[in-house]
């Protein structure tokens, strides 16, 4: 990987595309600051070489083609000054003279972020000639956008065109391409994948193409009622994917093909109605009565999670398990959570992606305990997918 570990890069104006895409709570605050947390090692390594380092990242989905306060990103630039201990320059346009003119004068450490890059819609068309104005600002261009590798955009592929001689991967995307090869090609087995979230269709890729190197695949949240009314069983009001009734048929039949062990939810806690002051009750069995909803796996489940991960040597989990966002109905999120630590500390490799599972993994209090937590949720699933990535490929190029 032509990385910017080995290289100086003092007196360089290098241009970064990081992924400052972060929550906000209903205050306006940052609520989870991994992804610029994450983007510290590159830019410190970059400022201590003596570069000057010009950000690039979007925000949210901005569809009017201009300026929406809802997605500025100079909330972002303040945080990020107070956690580098200088003030971030911040411009509210990406181009023209004046940019140009304040990236020419940025001395040595100094960083500047530019105004969220889907303003323009060209961006997200992945426009040459914006690509081009953009490339300009710099010496060198830096990819640490694992979470939007996925997009073939002007700021995280088609610009890499502009720098043949200049172009690397940051520490965050090396470090995440080195762990999830480690996960995909060499890892040891037992290899336990842990699937949840709220829909089959939006894992059927992961799904596929786990089932060609995982020993377990153990299923949880939502997508596992189509699953059980697949196998002929009740789903009451349960989340439930008619139409892809025929993928999870086909599913567990290639997983037996394979020899891979299928695992659902043998036992669920059930709500008569989807909100945290809900009645419950604990059903012993894969058949959810009518007029409930499932909202968690049950302790039966919770048992034999925990024990197929902690005799798992690899570990992937990617989403909850129930609705872990009603405190009520954590339990089994938290299960998994904390038999995925016990794991690594046994000595298994373990990995966490997914916006969901991350937050889970931090709020049950394990984040510290596990191998590595991917900054990607879209992107790591295209990777684990065997998709090749635009960000990564614009580099490798
Ligand atoms: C993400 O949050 O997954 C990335 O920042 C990509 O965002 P996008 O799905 O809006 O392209």
């Amino acid at each position: 990987m032509k990385t910017i570990k080995d290289v100086n890069f003092k007196g360089k104006r290098v241009l970064v595309r990081v992924d400052f895409n972060v929550p906000f709570d209903k205050q306006g605050n940052i609520s989870d600051d991994t992804r610029i947390q994450e983007a510290l090692p590159t830019i410190n390594k970059l400022t201590g070489d003596g570069a000057s380092v010009i950000l690039m990242a979007h925000l949210g989905r901005p569809k009017k083609g201009g300026f929406e306060a809802e997605f500025s990103l100079k909330p972002v630039a303040e945080y990020l000054s107070k956690l580098l201990n200088q003030e971030v320059v911040f411009t509210q346009s990406l181009l023209g003279e004046e940019v140009k003119s304040l990236c020419q004068n940025l001395k040595e450490g100094q960083v500047m972020l530019l105004e969220n890059i889907r303003f323009y819609p060209e961006e997200t068309k992945g426009d040459k000639d914006f690509a081009k104005q953009l490339a300009d600002l710099g010496d060198a261009y830096v990819n640490d956008a694992f979470g939007a590798a996925h997009r073939e955009h002007a700021s995280t592929a088609t610009i890499a065109q502009y720098f043949p001689e200049n172009k690397y991967f940051g520490l965050l995307m090396q470090n995440e391409v080195e762990n999830l090869n480690r996960l995909m090609n060499n890892h040891e087995k037992p290899f336990t994948a842990v699937i949840g979230g709220s829909k089959i269709s939006s894992k059927i890729g992961i799904l596929e193409s786990l089932l060609n190197i995982a020993d377990n695949l153990v299923i949880g949240g939502g997508m596992r009622y189509t699953f059980y009314k697949a196998l002929g069983h009740t789903v009451g009001n349960s989340l439930c994917e008619d139409d892809k009734i025929d993928t999870a048929n086909s599913l567990m039949k290639k997983a037996q093909e394979k020899g891979v062990k299928l695992y659902l939810p043998e036992d669920s806690i059930v709500a008569d109605d989807f909100s945290e002051k809900a009645n419950t009750q604990y059903i012993p069995s894969m058949d959810i009565p009518e007029g409930w909803e499932g909202m968690d796996i049950g302790e039966k489940s919770v048992k034999t999670y925990t024990d197929v991960v902690l005799n798992s040597k690899t570990i992937l989990w990617n989403g909850p398990m129930g609705v872990f966002e009603m405190k009520r109905f954590a339990d089994g999120t938290n299960a998994i959570a904390k038999a995925v630590a016990e794991a690594t500390q046994k000595g298994a490799f373990s990995a966490i992606g997914g916006g969901d599972s991350v937050s889970a993994i931090k709020e049950s209090g394990y984040a510290d305990k596990v191998s590595y937590i991917s900054t990607g949720g879209g992107a790591m699933l295209e990777f684990l997918e065997g998709k090749t990535l635009p960000g990564i490929k614009a580099i490798e190029d």
